[in-house]
């Protein structure tokens, strides 16, 4: 029963690998691509954007890159990978970005196991040189600093790339999760700086692949200001699941954890519907099934009498938290969207005259989506009703 073999759902954080859904498109591009640039000695690798707004994914496809090329691919090829997680404090300047990504580098980097003892060593003898660079960046004067040998990305991944190369390694994958903080705090002309680096390693002979991930808001201004930045890079949106993904989602992991729970087709669909097929709410939503119902089938009839339940954990867990995100200003504008007839609304429907920096300000917070010709949405079904309930 469901209780002895454990939960595989947890919304609370990426999934597992091995419970890892749908997605295919990119996957297959991924592998394709790692698989030509290691087996290729002259094929160079094409960088990766992955676009998604909160909770659908981005995190979880970067541990299944790394899953797929330590483990599933690990006789074939031979990559070094290091997933670097931005946060806002890292992008102040270009020597702390560098210094933290090297950081992570060397503290965080995934290899299969068969090379593990190959290039410990090596790491270990490049971080030993990368803290010396750091502390005497951070010794100096701001003047000092200027005039003296400079925390440098490309000459630091370019001394790293001829020993990992000489110890056997065909190409190594670094993934920067969340760039928008790039965007949003860091130090004037980051991403140009960042996309000269790429461009640099590329043609200097280094097989880095970068893979890129930020909610689909940054597009816009990231082709505004570093257009060859957009141009470096294939582009893939992560986008809510269809139905075949939902179920997937719900099936993989009871398969594969050993849970004897048959769902039927018509609760799978009542499940899509009130998800929207966004992965965050239908592993919460499973969690909480697996939770509360004890029979090995799980029926329409069932599902209706637990849905409540569900549906109330949903708002407490998240909704709460996203309605406090927001001022008292925009809580007016939120409520106001939420009594709109359509899903999808434009401005003019909204009654207040600071409308248009309102709206901005919640599709930054991620509470309303921007959509094509200026028009909005809410970021989900559920958080419409949940406001609606509030405002009765
Ligand atoms: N492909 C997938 N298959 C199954 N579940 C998934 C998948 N992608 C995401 N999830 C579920 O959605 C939740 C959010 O995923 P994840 O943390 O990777 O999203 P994210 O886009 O990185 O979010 P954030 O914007 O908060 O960084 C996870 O807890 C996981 O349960
Ligand atoms: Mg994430």
């Amino acid at each position: 029963m469901t209780k002895m073999t454990g939960n595989p759902f947890y919304a609370r954080g990426p999934v597992e690998p091995q419970y890892f859904a749908n997605r295919r498109e990119l996957l297959q591009f991924f592998i394709q691509n790692v698989e030509d640039a290691s087996q290729n000695k002259n094929t160079k690798p094409d960088n990766i954007t992955i676009l998604g707004n909160w909770g659908i994914g981005k995190t979880s496809t970067l541990l299944k890159f790394q899953d797929i090329i330590h483990n599933d691919k690990k006789d074939a090829i031979n990559v070094f990978s290091v997933l670097f997680p931005l946060k806002p404090s890292v992008c102040e300047s270009a020597d702390v970005f560098t210094y933290s990504l090297l950081d992570a580098i060397s503290k965080q980097y995934s290899i299969s196991i068969p090379l593990k003892d190959r290039i410990g060593a090596v790491i270990k003898e490049e971080a030993k040189i990368w803290e010396q660079w750091k502390l005497e960046s951070i010794s100096l004067s701001p003047e000092l600093r200027r005039k003296s040998r400079k925390l440098d990305l490309v000459d630091a991944l370019t001394r790293l790339w001829s020993k990992l190369e000489n110890k056997g390694i065909d190409l190594v994958v670094i993934m920067i999760d969340d760039i928008h903080y790039m965007l949003t705090e860091g130090w004037s002309g980051s991403l140009y700086d960042l996309r000269t680096d790429i461009q640099a390693l590329a043609t200097g002979g280094t097989k880095y692949l970068f893979i890129i991930t930020g909610p689909k808001f940054i597009y816009p201004s990231m082709h505004e200001m570093a257009e060859p930045f957009t141009r470096l890079f294939e582009r893939f949106e992560l986008n809510n699941f269809d139905l075949a993904g939902t179920r997937e989602a719900i099936t993989k992991p009871l398969r594969i954890a050993g849970i004897h729970l048959e769902i039927s087709d018509d609760v799978i669909a009542q499940i899509h519907n009130i998800t929207d097929g966004h992965p965050y709410f239908i592993a919460g939503m499973m969690r909480d099934i697996l939770r509360i119902h004890e029979k090995e089938t799980l029926t329409l009839y069932d599902f209706e009498q637990i849905k409540p339940r569900l549906i109330e954990h949903i708002a407490r867990t998240k909704f709460e938290d996203d309605y406090n995100k927001a001022t008292d200003s925009e809580k007016q504008i939120l409520l106001n969207c939420a009594q709109l007839k359509n899903k999808i609304f434009s401005p003019s429907e909204i009654e207040s005259k600071s409308r248009s920096k309102l709206l901005e300000r919640l599709a930054n917070k991620e509470l309303l989506v921007k959509l094509e010709r200026g028009k909005y949405s809410l970021y989900h079904p559920l958080f419409k009703e949940y406001l609606n309930n509030i405002s009765q």
